[in-house]
């Protein structure tokens, strides 16, 4: 039995570990620690809050005592790092948050680890970092995928600041004998994801007929893998990755932006012409007036710096681990438009602000 410390784990995808890992392995202990940015959202482990052996802990990873209490606390064994700033164009704005969290807050949890599990007779233990694909820079259109050999040359300050991150585990790993694992996996679509990011963005900009932004030409292309998948992959490389290893999750799945927003679209029309009800429901929605979804498409300046191609080469995790995704982007993608459908709420309290009322009621109206 495994007693895990999940950092990030009310964001996007470590909520989504968390409920893979309890549906897979329901006898270990995960412990959250989230700071709650306007990321986290704790509607997001509302369905495991209750368990004996889940607990969440509102923290941040840049401190180093409260870490390391919890290691100690936890008996952890395993620390599964997801908590990071995470949006590309937040990191053109204000590139300070991410230098802070990506960069100094994973050396604060290295520390930590370092401190409790090789300190005296040390125990064994894993940390996993979850970094990005986006380390690698920008792929011509006919460059071979990102293989784990391909030398890092992020270009925004989020691939730059998850790339120190990277060098950093590395670093304690050979430095100091941490006993480390590394993915790097390319862009995830799912259920809990917070609507800046392209996918969510769309569909919610449907359904309260808002402009859907494509930036640039839209040409751009993103290899997208479904979320549940990019756990599996870390349960993979947890279980069977090698020490000091680095291991490319991916789906083989490159869409341009423009392709994924109109196949979006095609999909949203489908589900108002079978569902009569969501006309009732989003009465905002283009297809109440007669219109299609790809009415809303609209060109806008492209963003700063865009990386033209990301792909991931995933065959090492293939040969290695044995992996494979198992979601299909046709499955996937309707899985995702349906959950969006089924959890209105959830993305309406986003919308509005109402999310974050978790902090007020646990600290009072009067925090910053
Ligand atoms: P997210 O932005 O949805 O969630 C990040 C979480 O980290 C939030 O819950 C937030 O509150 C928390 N957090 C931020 N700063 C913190 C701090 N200082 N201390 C404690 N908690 C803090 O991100 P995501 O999309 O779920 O990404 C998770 C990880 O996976 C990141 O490390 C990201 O780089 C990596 N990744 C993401 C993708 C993707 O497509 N989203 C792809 C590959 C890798
Ligand atoms: P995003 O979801 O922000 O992920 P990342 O930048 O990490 O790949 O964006 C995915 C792609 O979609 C990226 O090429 C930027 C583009 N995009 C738009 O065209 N319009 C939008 O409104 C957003 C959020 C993204």
């Amino acid at each position: 039995m495994s007693k895990i410390l999940v950092t990030g784990g009310a964001g996007f995808i470590g909520a989504n570990f968390v409920h893979y890992w309890r549906r897979e392995y329901p006898a270990d202990t995960l412990v959250v620690l989230d700071a709650l940015t306007y990321a986290g959202n704790p509607a997001n482990l509302e369905a495991v809050k209750d368990y004996r052996n889940f607990h969440f802990v509102h923290g941040n990873i840049l401190d180093q005592a409260l870490t390391e209490g919890l290691l100690r606390e936890h008996e952890i064994d395993t620390i599964v790092h997801f908590a990071a700033e995470s949006h590309v164009d937040r990191s053109i704005h204000g590139p300070d948050a991410f230098i802070e969290t990506n960069i100094v807050g994973t050396h604060s949890m290295l520390k930590a680890a370092r401190e409790v599990w090789l300190t005296g007779s040390g125990r064994d233990h894993r940390f996993h970092h979850v970094s990005t694909d986006e380390v690698y820079g920008s792929l011509e259109p006919d460059d071979p995928p990102f293989a784990e050999t391909t030398a890092y040359a992020p270009n925004s300050p989020y691939s730059a600041s998850k790339a120190a991150s990277d060098h950093l585990v590395r670093s304690y790993h050979h430095t100091y004998g941490l006993q480390v694992t590394i993915s790097n996996c390319s862009n995830n679509y799912g259920p809990y994801q917070f609507p800046e990011k392209l996918i969510p963005l769309v569909v919610v900009n449907i359904l309260t007929n808002r402009p859907l932004p494509i930036y640039g030409d839209g040409q751009n292309i993103r290899d997208w893998l479904y979320v549940d998948d990019h756990c599996r992959g870390i349960d993979l490389v947890l279980k069977k990755g090698v020490v000091g290893g680095v291991y490319n999750v991916g789906g083989n799945n490159e869409w341009t932006n423009i392709e994924i927003v109109r196949l979006i679209c095609g999909l949203m029309d489908e589900q108002f012409a079978v569902d009569e009800g969501l006309k009732a429901r989003f009465p905002d929605a283009p297809q109440v007036r007669g219109l299609k979804a790809a009415s809303l498409i609209t060109h806008v300046k492209d963003r700063l710096g865009h990386d033209r191609r990301y792909a991931i080469d995933a065959a090492k995790c293939r040969a290695e681990l044995g992996y494979v995704p198992q979601e299909s982007f046709a499955t996937g993608i309707r899985r995702t438009i349906a959950w969006m459908l089924d959890n209105e709420p959830w993305w309406r309290a986003v919308m509005d602000g109402s999310y974050r009322d978790w902090l007020d009621r646990h600290y009072g109206k009067m925090r910053a």
